[in-house]
């Protein structure tokens, strides 16, 4: 347990955060576990959105299903959130931190946005504070621009837009976007789909066609104007995914536009997923790398860490890109396989932050006269590439709100797929004060299909990530963990996440306590209100 660090549990936050299961809590602790109950053991590798929401879900389903289980989170860096973390500009701690990974989530998100109310967080409204104009740029030249009062956020209803594009391409557009959300929503009522692979899900949402066409011509066969899916839609699958629309899949496109009640929270998106991980009671075992996983004659499963640390499980919760995380996997035998997760390539995305005097970026980059205004987020399209001309030099580049106080700078965010260099930033930027560059395996490659890696490995074996290449959030990361965590507690207890009105006295789980407390749905809240896993 060396680099073990153990987190408070979920107790003693109950008293200071309001917390809606808490009558269940404490009426469940009330029935005392006899000492000879031996826990149920499940470790969780990796500590961003999934597997920290991996661990505040089964202290959920535990508390519904009144079984004793013991939980490890292994991380092998040294903090929580994953692809989802914060630095400050010139490392100085005095100053707001910027998001490195993962910046924004939506009103949508009902996990995250419910999970921000409880934990107390506060959320900055992004659509509010958005003031700034757009332009698409082609690697050439602006196609268009627009702005300044709608900004990213903001431009369905945009005089600019209906000029150039017509007013129908964005309304049926948005009507898509609108209609998927719909759909989406169903996964957090009672009467979720619960799912053993992806596929499956795709069939019972009946998105088979946005999962298998490229978001052009799934909008093509819409009738949506070429020129606003190759230009606008195109403009938020590169800043959002790093792909063009006639790469990526139909939903992960939707997904892209879905900006309504765009939202981060003041100080990190990762306070969430700290607060899912410290109230879940788990013990977190930061800068602690798993090298393999294996299992033995008697279906249990051992984790091997890098210092050599061997521990056995009854379940294991892999909550990383597989392929990212060097892990060895060992079945007992032939006659047992772990299923075999194909490899999934992934966009490797440069992030460059920087701080500079500058409030523009140089008109001369983008050759045009030096007293051109250009616009304070540029964002790409491919088009250009499409009629023969040059590729973007990046996906993105934006300011992100005002000076900071005290320095007469602002913060610049780009994404690109290569390295950014110094004499570039000089060039379109001139003065420059800090820089951070990070690379990142972001997201999927998302093109169109109908296979996904596989959920449930073999018994007692999970995979969270399979649901990336499905969609790429940290919410969805937080739905995926959910469902696994369900499928656990059915697979072993019959109980899933809200535990489950069943035949307790039949139960010869060992794990079960005397007197088992199932959550039933709260009548109280509103349907639209209603958050599976919270609220049951
Ligand atoms: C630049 C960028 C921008 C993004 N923007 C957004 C956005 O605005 N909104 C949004 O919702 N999503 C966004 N995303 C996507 C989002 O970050 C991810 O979908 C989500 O955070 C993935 O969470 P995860 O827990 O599945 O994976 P991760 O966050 O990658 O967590 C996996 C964890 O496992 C650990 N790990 C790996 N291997 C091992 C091992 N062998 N042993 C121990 N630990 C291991 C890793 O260190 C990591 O902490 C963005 C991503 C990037 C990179
Ligand atoms: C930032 O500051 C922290 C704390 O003082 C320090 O540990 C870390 O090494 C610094 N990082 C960089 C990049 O300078
Ligand atoms: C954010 O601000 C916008 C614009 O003022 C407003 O319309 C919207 O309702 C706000 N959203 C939230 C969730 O507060
Ligand atoms: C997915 O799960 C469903 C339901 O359990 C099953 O019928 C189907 O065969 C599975 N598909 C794959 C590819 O595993
Ligand atoms: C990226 O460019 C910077 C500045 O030119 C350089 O210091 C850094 O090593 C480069 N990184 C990579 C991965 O090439
Ligand atoms: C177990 O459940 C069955 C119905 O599934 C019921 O008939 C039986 O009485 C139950 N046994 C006990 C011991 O309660």
């Amino acid at each position: 347990m060396r680099n073990s660090l153990i987190l408070c549990a979920i107790a003693s936050a109950a008293h200071a955060f309001k917390i809606p299961f808490l009558d269940f809590l404490s009426f469940g602790s009330s029935h005392a576990v006899s000492s000879d109950v031996v826990p149920r053991k499940i470790a969780i590798i990796g500590a961003g959105a999934a597997g920290s929401s991996a661990a505040f879900w089964i202290s959920k389903a535990k508390t519904a299903s009144g079984v004793v289980v013991d939980v490890d989170v292994y991380e092998r860096e040294g903090y929580i959130g994953g692809r989802s973390t914060v630095v400050y500009p010139y490392n100085d701690t005095t100053l707001p931190p910027l998001e490195l990974g993962a910046s924004i989530f939506v009103q949508a998100n009902k996990n995250l946005w419910r999970a921000a109310s409880e934990f107390n967080l506060v959320k900055n409204n992004l659509t509010e504070d958005d003031e700034s104009e757009v332009g698409f740029w082609d690697g050439e030249k602006f196609v268009f621009t627009m702005g300044p009062s709608k900004g990213m956020f903001n431009w369905w209803n945009s005089i600019k837009v209906a000029w150039r594009y017509g007013i129908s391409s964005p309304k049926k557009t948005q009507d898509i976007v609108k209609g998927m959300i719909k759909d989406i929503l169903t996964i957090y009522s009672p009467e979720s789909p619960r799912w053993r692979n992806v596929t499956q899900l795709v069939y019972e949402l009946g998105w088979t066609d946005f999962l298998t066409q490229t978001t052009s011509e799934y909008l093509d066969l819409k009738g949506i104007q070429r020129r606003f899916s190759r230009e606008v839609v195109e403009a938020a699958t590169r800043v959002n995914y790093g792909q063009n629309v006639d790469e990526i899949h139909a939903l992960e496109g939707a997904c892209s536009l879905a900006a309504n009640g765009a939202s981060n929270i003041k100080g990190g998106n990762f306070q969430i997923f700290e607060n899912f991980l410290r109230r879940s009671g788990a013990t977190f075992r930061a800068n602690t790398l798993v090298k393999v996983i294996s299992q033995l004659d008697n279906g249990k499963w051992t984790v091997r860490t890098s210092s050599g640390d061997v521990e056995v499980y009854d379940d294991v919760i892999i909550a990383a890109p597989f392929h990212s995380t060097g892990i060895k996997l060992m079945p007992y035998s032939a006659a047992a396989p772990i299923a075999v997760i194909p490899p999934q390539p992934y966009v490797h995305l440069h992030v460059t932050l920087l701080t500079t005097p500058t409030p523009r970026p140089n008109p001369d980059y983008f050759s045009l006269p030096p007293n051109s205004a250009i616009p304070r987020t540029v964002l790409t399209t491919n088009e250009g590439v499409r009629s023969g001309g040059q590729e973007p030099e990046f996906n993105s580049l934006s300011y992100h709100g005002s000076m900071i106080d005290g320095r007469d700078e602002y913060i610049v965010k780009i994404f690109s797929k290569h390295n950014i260099s110094d004499e570039w930033l000089e060039k379109v930027y001139g003065k420059v004060g800090w820089v951070y560059r990070k690379e990142w395996d972001a997201y999927p490659k998302l093109p169109p299909t109908t296979k996904f890696p596989p959920v449930h490995l073999a018994p007692g074996l999970y995979y969270v990530n399979a649901f990336e290449p499905f969609i790429s959030t940290m919410e969805t990361e937080t739905v995926a963990s959910r469902n696994v965590v369900d499928m656990l507690f059915q697979d072993h207890f019959g109980t899933g996440i809200c535990g489950k009105p069943r035949n307790v006295e039949n139960n010869s789980h060992p794990e079960y306590t005397e007197q088992t407390v199932f959550r039933q749905p709260q009548q109280a809240r509103s349907d639209d209100d209603f958050v599976l896993g919270f609220d049951c």
